[in-house]
């Protein structure tokens, strides 16, 4: 049946399918709120991410899909929480009986302040993305996403490895890159000062005993002997895909693993280089599920479905 409504202007209206439109999304309403009901029960332990913003995350598809997988009594959430409310944040979480916590940006220095233990490589970072309420206890596992992405195509021990960029992101992984058995570490930078300083804190560390540092501008030097290169900088990340990548294909070998700390978008300007000369590209969303998978296994004592956080992930990144 079709109707003329005339409201100034006139046009078509089919009343039928209005009417099932409607019943249909009353339905979907119902079964989705029936899905709440039942996931979300009286025992359900919770984790989640704090961070300043965190709409963006990726984590609770990623962490959801997993404890859905394993039939897991768990929910992730995502907390917007002021640099101002930090402390009280922590001590509301733990008074709730909240499970654990992801820590992204601005927080992840700040709150070491507000836990009673900081596991050994965590502390030589100086900052903390996993907090584990059983103890109190503050994680690094972003430079363990790392290590354990690179690991799929190729072990670290004794290997020559070169990190581009030394802020937050180098710091964490070149660390775990120590903690791994590299025999070298070489910190390329910008700005040179700040890659000695992170090479004399990691040589510090005693975890590996050979550490270099020297400009960005003299990566060709370094790639010849290099077995790893691990990109830190933003150099072709989303919306500037085009940028000139920090290495060519002409100065990398086939046996050089090259990951790319940037995941959008997925195959970056300098993993297509490492494709064009036959090495092995490392891509930047495993590190984002690694360190999922690690904070997993930090909250619950079990291993994380990997595959499932995987699809998760690709699914939101339209991967
Ligand atoms: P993150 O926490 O992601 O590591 P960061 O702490 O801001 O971010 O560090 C960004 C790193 O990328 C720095 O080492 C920066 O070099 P400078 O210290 O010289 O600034 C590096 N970086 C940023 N843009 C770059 C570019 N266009 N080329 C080379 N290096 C770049």
């Amino acid at each position: 049946m079709s109707n003329r409504i005339i409201v100034g202007f006139s046009y078509n209206i089919d009343i039928n399918n209005l009417v099932f439109e409607l019943f249909l999304k009353e339905i979907y309403l119902y079964f989705f709120i029936q899905l709440i009901i039942m996931d979300i029960k009286g025992s359900t332990n919770i984790v989640g991410l704090i961070g300043h913003p965190v709409e963006h995350s990726f984590s609770p598809p990623m962490h959801n899909a997993a404890f859905d997988a394993l039939g897991m009594d768990y929910t992730y959430v995502a907390f917007d929480v002021d640099p101002n409310n930090l402390k009280s944040a922590v001590d509301g979480a733990k008074s709730l009986n909240v499970r654990g916590f992801n820590v992204t940006i601005p927080h992840k220095i700040e709150v070491m302040r507000f836990l009673d233990e900081i596991d050994e490589v965590a502390r030589l970072i100086g900052a903390v993305n996993t907090i584990d309420f059983k103890n109190m206890k503050g994680y690094n596992t972003d430079g363990i996403g790392a290590v354990k992405a690179i690991e799929e195509v190729t072990s670290i021990k004794n290997k020559n490895v070169v990190v581009a960029g030394a802020g937050g992101a180098s710091r964490a992984i070149s660390f775990y890159i120590a903690k791994y058995g590299a025999d070298t570490l070489t910190i390329l930078n910008r700005n040179v000062e700040k890659a000695t300083s992170l090479s004399e804190d990691v040589s510090a560390s005693n975890l590996i005993d050979d550490v270099k540092s020297d400009s960005i501008s003299k990566i060709n030097d370094y790639l010849n002997d290099a077995d790893i290169l691990i990109d830190t900088t933003p150099v072709g990340m989303h919306p500037n895909i085009n940028d000139e990548p920090i290495a060519k294909s002409d100065d990398m070998h086939e046996d050089l693993a090259v990951f790319d700390a940037v995941y959008n978008p997925n195959e970056t300007v300098l993993l297509k280089e490492a494709i064009n000369a036959g090495a092995k590209p490392v891509y930047g969303i495993n590190m984002l599920l690694y360190q999922g998978a690690e904070s997993f296994k930090i909250w619950t004592g079990r291993e994380a479905p990997v595959d499932v956080m995987e699809t998760a992930l690709r699914d939101v990144l339209n991967l």
